[in-house]
Parts: C-alpha cells; structure tokens; sequence
C-alpha cells in the first residue's frame, strides 16, 4: 500500500525552518543524501532511516562539482516522478524530499562592484542581506570543502576533483536540513570514509550511519549507472563481484597475501574485456593500501564496462 506523497521542499530556507520546527517538537531528522535515479540501494537507506529517527528527508540533486567536465553529469540519469513513486511504494514513506535547483554556483564569482551594489542594497547591518543579495545576483561560491588525505587515494586517482565536490555539497546539505543522522551506503565506501572524517573534523552534530551493499540476484552492486549497461556488458560485469566474492572466500581460507588476491580480481575483470580503473586492499579506516590482510580490510575495485565506469567493494575480516 503506497504512502502519502512527501512534501516537496526546493527552497533552502523553507527546508531549514521544517527542520527547526520538527527539532522543536523534540523530533529526531534523518537525511538520506542522493542525486535520484533512487534504486533499492537508496530505499534501504531511508528504511534504515526509519529505524533510527522520526522523520527521513531524502535529499535529490545532481551535484555538478563532483563531475570533471570529461565525465557523465549530462548523461546522468533522472526520474523525479519515479523516485517519488518508489519512495511513496515503501510501507512507512518519507517526509520531505529536498529538491532544490541549485545548491552552488561554479562558474561566476563576485565582483567588488556586485559586493558594494549588495551593501548599498542592505538594510541592516547584519551582513547576512549582502550574502542573499549575492545570491539573487547568481553570483558564485568559492569555498570548497576538502578532506584532504582520504581524498587522494582510490577513486580520488582518476578523478580529482570528486571528492572535494561531494564533501562541499554534503556540508551544504547538512547546514541546511540540520539532520541528526546521515545515510550513505558503502558501495562508495571511500565517500562514505571522507564523510564520516568531515564530520569528525569539522564538529558536525550528525551521526553518519554506513549501509550494506544491495545487490541485484546476481550479485551485481546497484548503482544508479547500471542503466547504462548493455545486457552483455552487464554479463561481463558481473566479474567484478564474482571475483570479490572468491577473493574474500580466499583470505578467509588463509590466503592474506594482497599481491595474490589482487592478482586473482585483476585477472578475472581483464579476462572477461573489464578495464580495470584500480583494485586495491585497503584499511578499513585509514584506506592506505597492506600487503598482507592482518586487520580489517576493504577490497576496492573501480573497472570500466563500455564506457560505463563501475565500483564495488567488500569488507574483509580475518578471525583467528
Ligand atoms: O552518493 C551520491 O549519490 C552523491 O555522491 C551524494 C552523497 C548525494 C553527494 O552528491
């Protein structure tokens, strides 16, 4: 049975003064960060968010800053009525789906004739009339958040300016919802990591909750591009979590030599025509790459399919 349609919020400020007045009746926010295209991956998350608080907003916005120009932002895909259908089809639905238009604006930046324009306009003298000025005036940002180790490695590689896009856009998204709790899966386990460090840092109040991988039957990652794939490009795909699979089989049967089980992932992507982008094992928490699995690890893989760049990954303990 579908549940009632959430409010639909595009405003930041709208969005905000929701939220202030829900924590004013004592009610605990979880947000549920996505760019749409939502798959069960997503809905686990706000069924997640379910669990720990009262009310769930799901964020959707396509966020140009964590795109380089080479790469898919205007073939990503959207279905904004579909997401609110599926978040609508699960048993208990979300409140608020934040929408808004615009969260940054990259290619304009202000000038000191806009800034004294913006201070003649002013009627107070709090500062803050200047900012929504410039903002009225479509006049761009400048500060960009960066986390700056975690952000280097793995996806960080190829592509640059990734991660800075994501973590300046999440801080966004946190100062304007004001969650208590945060929910990202850890198929993006390295962005998961540089949120849960962003806020450490930077003293967010925001618990950030890491959720397990949705797979398809077959074992392949969901992943909003999937839809990219051609059936047989989906077959050969399927390498990436099969070999993870046998991998992780190995270490736990005592095989904890990394060049092995690297070697074992690497071939299986090339075999089937895969182009591997990296297959590292790494530290859990630091993720700098180890030689040999004697702490808990995570094997990250990033292979490209057609021109469809995939990742996955899995977690690795070793008990002795
Ligand atoms: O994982 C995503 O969909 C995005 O990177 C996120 C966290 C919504 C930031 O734009």
């Amino acid at each position: 049975m579908a549940t009632k349609k959430p409010e639909i919020i595009t405003d930041k400020n709208q969005m905000r003064n929701w939220s202030r007045a829900m924590r004013s009746l004592g009610k605990t926010i979880g947000l549920v960060p996505t760019m749409g295209y939502l798959h069960e991956g997503h809905l686990s998350l706000v069924k997640q968010s379910h669990r720990y608080a009262n009310l769930t907003v799901v964020s959707i916005y396509v966020n140009p800053g964590q795109f380089s120009p080479s790469e898919d932002l205007s073939s990503y895909p959207s279905d904004f009525d579909g997401d609110i259908r599926k978040l609508m089809s699960l048993s208990k639905g979300v409140d608020v789906v934040f929408h808004p238009a615009n969260l940054y604006d990259y290619k304009t930046y202000k000038n000191s004739n806009d800034i004294n324009d913006c201070k003649r306009s002013e009627s107070g003298n709090t500062g803050s009339g200047v900012v929504s000025c410039l903002e009225e005036k479509g006049i761009g940002h400048e500060t960009w958040v960066r986390v700056e180790r975690l952000e280097k490695g793995l996806c960080g590689k190829s592509r640059p300016v990734f991660f800075r896009g994501v973590a300046t856009i999440v801080s966004k998204l946190f100062n304007v919802v004001e969650p208590d709790f945060a929910f990202f899966g850890k198929k993006d386990y390295q962005q998961f990591r540089v949120i849960q460090q962003m806020v450490r840092d930077l003293d967010f109040g925001i618990e950030v909750i890491g959720s397990e991988i949705v797979r398809d039957e077959d074992g392949l990652a969901l992943s909003s591009r999937n839809v990219h794939l051609s059936p047989e490009e989906r077959e050969k795909a399927l390498s990436i979590s099969k070999s993870l699979f046998r991998a992780k089989c190995s270490a736990e049967k005592g095989q904890i030599n990394c060049k092995e089980l690297r070697g074992l992932v690497i071939q299986a992507i090339n075999d089937t025509g895969g182009r591997i982008d990296y297959a590292e094992i790494v530290d859990q928490e630091s993720l700098e790459a180890v030689e040999e699995i004697k702490s808990p690890v995570v094997f990250c893989v990033a292979a490209w399919f057609g021109n469809v760049r995939l990742i996955d990954n899995m977690e690795i303990s070793i008990h002795n």
